[in-house]
Order: structure tokens, then sequence, then C-alpha cells
């Protein structure tokens, strides 16, 4: 993925640069009808890619999650298909602009036409984070949390909270520091204690304009990678059988199925949505595991690799990847599976270029592209009669 654009993206710090854009029902959108609460800017380049929908919705769901921000979440598309089919209420179910006016005049103006960027935008119209990759990967979920909770309004009972865990934080008065008596002859320092003490004070004299730009490795190690969000349950139908699970909603479906259901069969490649090696079903249709939570599939049938065979017979298309070489180190092989197997269901073209399109978010670092498009169509061919 390239950028079409020249300009440098917009720096944080600066103002965000207006816009006037049409929604799906043909009204106007203005950034500053949101003046006063923080936005949430989504670009996305011209292709189109199933996966934009999954994240527009993942971050939809995100933006929520957070205590104390009023966020609003704007898609901008400068594909116009794309734009058809959300609008239509097809492909995604969140607001999306339509930058076509001239296409990508918007896109341009931040710096990130043809690209796929965030920038998160404060109350008061600042730029105040932004994830801008021309390679295209999405940005770091923990990054983008923490944010938009430095945007959050404190509330009376946020406040209340924090104040009481400062209170049991206090650390209790130690033993040594009890007062000193000045008279006790033990207290008197001997010639040893004596050396090591001034050596120790030359040096941390010595080094105390160094710490003070340091720093404390303990302070980073503390620090926490995003707001605290209480544990949520849910109950998903995987593989015909329910799971339930207490977790933290910022779990993705892909984590929850390794880590929880002790499902390892769906695998983490880019954990961006970038590889396909995480895909499953949901309700029977395909979707990355990785970008969308498990909290959100509450009471969702979810199939895996796992659940492709019955018994001791494989699923046709599993039969068909052993006889057709479909595969070499394997580590794809079980998103590839799941794309495949969706793709009988879908309205895909009949000829191996159809199939290598319909199958272009799954990449095989192997390179067993061949054996794959085989497996298909030698599966298409079979059910066709
Ligand atoms: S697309 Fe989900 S792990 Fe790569
Ligand atoms: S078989 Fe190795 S990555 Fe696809």
């Amino acid at each position: 993925m390239t950028m079409l654009t020249s300009r440098a993206p917009v720096d944080v710090g600066t103002s965000a640069p207006d816009f006037v854009l049409t929604d799906g029902a043909g009204r106007s959108v203005a950034l500053t009808d949101f003046r006063g609460q923080p936005v949430i800017i989504a670009f996305y380049p011209p292709e189109w890619d199933p996966s934009r929908a999954d994240q527009l919705t993942h971050f939809n769901w995100l933006v929520r999650q957070v205590p104390g921000v009023n966020a609003e979440l704007l898609g901008i598309s400068m594909d116009g298909m794309w734009c058809q089919l959300a609008f239509a209420g097809d492909a995604v179910r969140v607001p999306l602009l339509a930058d076509l006016d001239p296409q990508g005049a918007v896109a341009e103006r931040y710096g990130v036409r043809g690209g796929q960027a965030l920038f998160v935008v404060d109350a008061a119209g600042t730029i105040a984070w932004r994830h801008v990759d021309p390679s295209g990967s999405a940005p770091n979920t923990s990054e983008l949390l923490a944010a938009l909770s430095a945007l959050a309004t404190p509330t009376p009972e946020s406040q209340a909270a924090r104040f009481a865990t400062l209170a049991t934080d206090a650390v209790p008065l130690a033993p040594c520091a009890q007062p000193r008596d000045e008279h006790d002859p033990l207290l008197v320092p001997t010639r040893r204690e004596f050396v090591t003490t001034a050596l120790a004070a030359a040096l941390a004299l010595a080094a105390a304009p160094l710490m003070a730009k340091a720093e404390p490795v303990t302070d980073r190690l503390a620090a926490p990678l995003g707001p605290e969000i209480a544990p949520a349950s849910v109950t998903l139908r995987v593989n015909g059988h329910p799971v339930s699970m207490t977790i933290e909603p910022r779990v993705t479906l892909l984590d929850a199925l390794r880590e929880y259901a002790g499902l390892t069969g769906t695998k983490k490649g880019c954990d961006h949505g970038q590889c396909g090696a995480c895909t499953v079903h949901v309700n029977g249709r395909r979707e990355l595991s990785c970008l969308t939570f498990a909290v959100m599939h509450q009471g969702d049938e979810i199939t895996t690799v796992e659940g492709l065979a019955t018994a001791d017979t494989l699923h046709p298309m599993q039969a068909a990847f052993i006889t057709h070489d479909g595969f070499q180190c394997g580590y794809c092989t079980p998103g590839q599976l799941m794309s495949a197997t969706a793709l009988l269901m879908e309205p895909c073209g009949p000829t191996d270029a159809d199939v290598k399109e319909c199958m272009s978010g799954n990449i095989c670092r192997c390179g067993a592209y061949p054996g794959i498009v085989a497996a298909i169509q030698d599966v298409r061919a079979t059910r066709r009669g």
C-alpha cells in the first residue's frame, strides 16, 4: 500500500483540518459539528478489502469502552464501491463518509491520501494522537486506548476510586523510621560505615544530573499498558459447544480461542488483520479473529479449524489440501482452510483468478498458492457434480 500524497501527515498538536463530507443518508457531516467531544477519524485507501469493515466495527466498539470519553468515530473512504456497500448496509454499520468530491481531497489535506491512518482529535479540534503507517498496519490497541483515556473527563466516581486506591496504597512507617536516640552509643557510625556512606554520597552527587534525566526502570515496569477495565463474562458457541469465559473486554476473539478455550488451531500471524492466519467462521461467515473482541460475540456460533472434520472424517477441503500439496510448513493452513470453506458459500467466480482474488486475504509465506487454488477448484468441481 503506498500513500498517494506528497504531503507529510498532519502533526500531533496542530489543528485538525476541517471538512464537510456526505454520509450514507446524504447528510452533510462537518468535523466542526463535533466540537466539544473527541473524534476518531479513520482514513482508508481506495482498494476494497473486507477486513476494513471489521476494523471499523472494532474501533467503533473500542471507543465506547473508555469511561469518561464520549468520542465519535468517523470512517472516511475514497473508495466509491465501498461507500456504496456501506451505505446500503451490506458491509459496515458504522458512520462512513465518502471522500469522493474530488476523490481523496480530505485525505490529501491530512497528508494520508491513499493510505490507512487513524487520528484522535480532542474536544478543541487539535490532533491528540495519530497512527500513520504506509505499510497499512492497524494501530496498536493499547496505544489507542491510552490516547483515548488521556482525553477522558474524570467523573466524581473515578476520582473517589482513585483516592481510595491511594489511601490503601499508603506505605506503613517502617520500624527503622522511628525517631532516633541521638545518645545511643550503638548508633555512632564505625569508620568503615562512615567511609562507605561518604563514598555513596559522593557518587550520588556526581550521578544526580544524569539520574534526573533518566526514567526510573521501576516506573516503566509498573506503568499500566492501558486503562483498567472490569472483566466481562461471555459465552460463545465454539464448534457447537457453549464455552463461557470471564475476560477483559479488550481480549480478541483470537486470544480467547487460543488462551481461554485452548483451541490453538487458529493461528496468530500478524495480529493486525493482514495475513489471514486467524480466520474463523462467525455465524457462517469468515472473519479475522484478531480484529474482533470476544465479548462482541455473545451467543455467536464460532467455527474454528478444529470444527471442520467430523469424528474420523476430514472435511473435503482438508482432504483436497493434502491431495494437492496445499501447504508446506502449515502455519497458514488453518486460516487458508477456513477461508476456503467459507468461499464455497460465497459468490466467487469460476476461474482460478477468481479464487485467487477471493483468497487474497490469506498470505502463505511458503508460497503454496498453486496447491491451495487447485484444492479449492477440486472441491468446487466435486460439489458442482
Ligand atoms: S490477520 Fe489475524 S493474525 Fe494476521
Ligand atoms: S504453508 Fe507455510 S505459510 Fe503457508
